[in-house]
């Protein structure tokens, strides 16, 4: 497996990052067992996945927990998250306290049977929300990590709403987050002009969320996504086959099919260090994990669907 240092963190980890959440959620959203979701974590740890990424809100810190029991603590890095208010970000929460806040730490320490989390993330936060996070959470996230609890801080942003990344624009030139987790994909390349420039220059760890997800996991969705671009007026009509978008791409003698082209795209963006792959099949995150760790793309692909997709700024992939 292919590693990748996250940025000032100076964490050496897995270029492919195993997402527990996503529509996938390790399986458990279809119904499989928590016990089956471990299997795929330890799966992903017995391919060099090092780089773990789950939450709170995703019922999969359990997994987690059962599968790294297993292994070498030390040597795996281990990402959790809370959303900054009750109800998650998605209408007006009540913000919690710094007191809840360190109370759901606690609560993640404990499903996920560890002492210590590498990564703690304020989970899918508005811009009306980082107030709230920069002046009254993240003052108890630091008292944490003096007691060791947390070994770095991160952001995330709620893509699907915020697909033109404000609340990162605003939140990053502070310096107050170790580590990023910003939604790019082949339909919304925008963090490439607004975001990576700020976390290349301030060395923040970067990690890629929505490389796939629905709008790029089948041929139809693909057709969907780019329709709904085209009549926006941000992709021209006639640019791509409405029917298989990405057809005149995969059909290329080194593109393995839609999946290759969607990760391969993300992995070797300047800027882009670790590429969340989530699913609950373990033929499905084989497939991702050579994806991810081939060569780029064709540089006469990667140019066209940049120059495709150039004024597209309104979808996420959700
Ligand atoms: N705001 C946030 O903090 C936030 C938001 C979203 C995501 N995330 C993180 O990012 C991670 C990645 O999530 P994502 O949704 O962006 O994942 P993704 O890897 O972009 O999308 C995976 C989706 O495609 C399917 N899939 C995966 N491999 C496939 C294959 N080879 N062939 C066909 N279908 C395939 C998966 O379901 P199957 O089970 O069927 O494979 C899943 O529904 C999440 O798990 C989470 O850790 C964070």
């Amino acid at each position: 497996m292919q590693t990748v240092r996250l940025g000032r963190t100076e964490a050496f980890v897995s270029v492919a990052g195993l997402g527990c959440g996503g529509h996938s959620r390790l399986g458990m959203a279809r119904g499989a067992s928590e016990g089956e979701a471990a299997r795929v974590v330890s799966h992903a740890i017995e391919r060099g996945v090092t780089f773990i990424d789950t939450a709170r809100i995703y019922g999969t810190e359990g997994a987690v927990g059962r599968a790294i029991a297993d292994h070498d603590r030390p040597s795996l890095y281990i990402s959790t998250k809370s959303w900054v208010g009750e109800g998650g970000s998605q209408e007006r929460p009540r913000l919690y306290s710094a007191a809840e806040f360190t109370a759901n730490l606690e609560d993640s320490l404990r499903r996920l049977g560890t002492d210590y989390v590498d990564l703690f993330h304020f989970h899918g936060v508005s811009l009306e929300q980082l107030p709230h996070v920069r002046e009254v959470l993240l003052p108890a996230v630091r008292r944490q990590q003096e007691l060791g609890k947390v070994r770095h801080i991160g952001l995330t942003e709620i893509f699907r709403f915020d697909t033109g990344h404000a609340m990162l624009r605003e939140a990053l030139p502070t310096g107050d987050f170790d580590v990023v987790m910003v939604g790019f994909n082949l339909l919304n390349q925008t963090a490439r002009a607004t975001v990576f420039p700020v976390t290349q220059a301030l060395d923040l760890g970067t990690l890629i969320m929505f490389a796939v997800r629905r709008g790029l996991n089948s041929v139809a969705h693909a057709a969907q996504a780019v329709a709904e671009l085209v009549a926006k007026g941000e992709v021209d009509e006639g640019a791509l086959d409405p029917a298989d978008p990405f057809g005149a791409f995969t059909r290329h003698p080194d593109i393995a099919g839609q999946l290759d082209l969607a990760y391969r795209f993300c992995r070797h963006e300047p800027g882009a260090q670790v590429v969340l792959t989530g699913t609950g099949s373990t033929t499905h995150l084989d497939e991702n994990l050579a994806a991810i760790q081939r060569p780029p793309l064709p540089e006469e692909v990667r140019a066209t669907l940049m120059r495709v997709f150039a004024r597209a700024t309104s979808a996420s992939g959700e």
